[in-house]
């Protein structure tokens, strides 16, 4: 039957700040892009200019029926210089999350989204001996000044894409390439967590407050050799077993360490996944299997992935509700996404899982952090040029399966049934 409800999970749309605002600002990203780094040449400068449009862009999460919405703050921003903090900007976010509510649209908001500002970059960034303090200040900053607006929060987005790619493999600032650095940042980050935990919980005793750790499921690129279970293995524990639970309880395991300060105990009021795909993994490198169903980005698409992952925390951890932060494709076309929202979707639907929410990646196209604007993830497609949005079918289908509580017969055959995904041994054509 390809009908079916959902009766217990919200939906909504995620963002980030420097993915859409816009804006010639001095934050690590900005740097990188200036230093020719992002594959199309393009900057964060430009995105989807969200900073000048947000009443059009709340226009359109209404249009489309959107109810929750994961949003970022742009640290730099709110914080221009060390301990300087700028009325206007706070003027400005108040009034997005005043309009927000008042389009009964509750917000999620990221505090920390891989985007630093320039100031604490030079001073250290993560490694810096103050970088705790000076995080948190800005965290207590959000707080207070957006606290009656917003009681939902992500401290931190995906620490382990953060640590791995910008210290491990060099593709991300700083573009480093150094184990002890990407694990010291790991470290740093898991203690950022439970102390922005602490401290927004002290100012705002009912506020939800999570991670959002980015999950995938590791296989071996061989699944007889041993020297890649190893590494499947491997990746599992370290790249997000590990930094779960040190995140979660503030319980560790080797390699990490203890943060002072904080002792066992629950630092997650409910889990936090970002999902997208599945790697074969030999060694350090992952790949992707051939004969797979590929997106625009060539990442296997693999919806029974975000349940099994699900699955394994809730095992571990029960009792947490589940929101999905974060899960979508990249697609240019919107030749497959309506089926990867059906797919997702009837997996959570057919799951007896917590799962209270399930945002998707991403409302609007957006500036992707290595690709720039050639990576089109929206349900809405944004020309760039003209800053022109204009609705997918998908976002039509993800509208319609808000208004219906699920997918109806109607909105399957309409959206779903004809599309097919590309697969990477056709040359990624469907
Ligand atoms: C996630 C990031 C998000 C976006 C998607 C495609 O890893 O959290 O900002 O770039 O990937």
């Amino acid at each position: 039957m390809p009908a079916f409800s959902l009766p217990r999970c919200e939906l909504g749309v995620a963002t980030a700040a420097t993915q859409i605002e816009g804006g010639e600002l001095d934050t690590n990203w900005h740097r990188w892009a200036e230093a020719g780094r992002i594959l199309d040449g393009s900057s964060p400068a430009r995105a989807t200019d969200h900073w000048i449009r947000v009443p059009e862009d709340i226009a359109l999460l209404s249009e489309l029926g959107i109810r929750h919405y994961r949003m970022g703050l742009e640290w730099v921003r709110l914080e221009p210089a060390r301990g300087r903090f700028d009325p206007e900007a706070i003027a400005h976010y108040r009034d997005e999350l005043t309009r927000l509510r008042e389009a009964g649209i509750k917000p999620l908001v990221t505090l920390h989204h891989f985007n630093l500002p320039g100031w604490f970059v030079d001073d250290g960034g993560w490694l810096a001996s103050d970088a705790l303090t000076t995080f948190l200040r800005f965290v207590e900053l959000a707080v207070r000044e957006f606290g009656d607006l917003a009681d939902e929060w992500i401290t931190i987005n995906e620490p382990n894409i953060y640590a791995t790619k910008g210290y491990l493999y060099a593709e991300w600032p700083p573009g480093e390439r150094s184990y002890p650095r990407m694990l010291r940042v790991m470290q740093v980050l898991v203690a950022a967590h439970l102390a922005a935990y602490v401290r927004i919980h002290q100012l705002q005793p009912d506020a939800m407050v999570s991670v959002a750790h980015h999950l995938r499921i590791f296989e071996p690129a061989k699944p007889r050799n041993p020297a890649h279970g190893i590494a499947a293995v491997t990746s599992r524990y370290l790249f997000q077993s590990a930094v779960v639970r040190a995140m979660a309880t503030g319980r560790v395991s080797p390699p990490l360490l203890a943060a002072k300060g904080y002792p066992p105990g629950r630092y997650c009021d409910f889990h936090a996944i970002n999902y997208y795909s599945r790697s074969t993994v030999r060694g350090f490198a992952d790949g992707v299997a051939t004969d797979v169903d590929v997106n625009d980005l060539g990442w296997e698409i693999y919806p029974a992935g975000l349940i099994q992952l699900a699955a394994a925390l809730d095992a571990r951890y029960p009792g947490i509700p589940i929101y999905i932060t974060e899960n979508g494709t990249c697609d240019a076309a919107d030749g497959f996404r309506s089926r990867f929202v059906y797919d997702h979707l009837a997996q959570i639907a057919a799951s007896r899982l917590p799962i209270v929410r399930y945002y998707h990646w991403c409302f609007t196209d957006n500036w992707e952090w290595a690709e720039g604007e050639a990576a089109r993830f929206g349900l809405v497609h944004v020309d760039y040029e003209t800053q022109q949005r204009t609705i997918h079918d998908s976002g039509r289908f993800y509208a319609d399966i808000i208004a219906n509580r699920g997918v109806t017969e109607a909105a399957y055959d309409r959206y779903v049934a004809d599309q097919k995904y590309p697969n990477n041994s056709l040359g990624g054509r469907p």
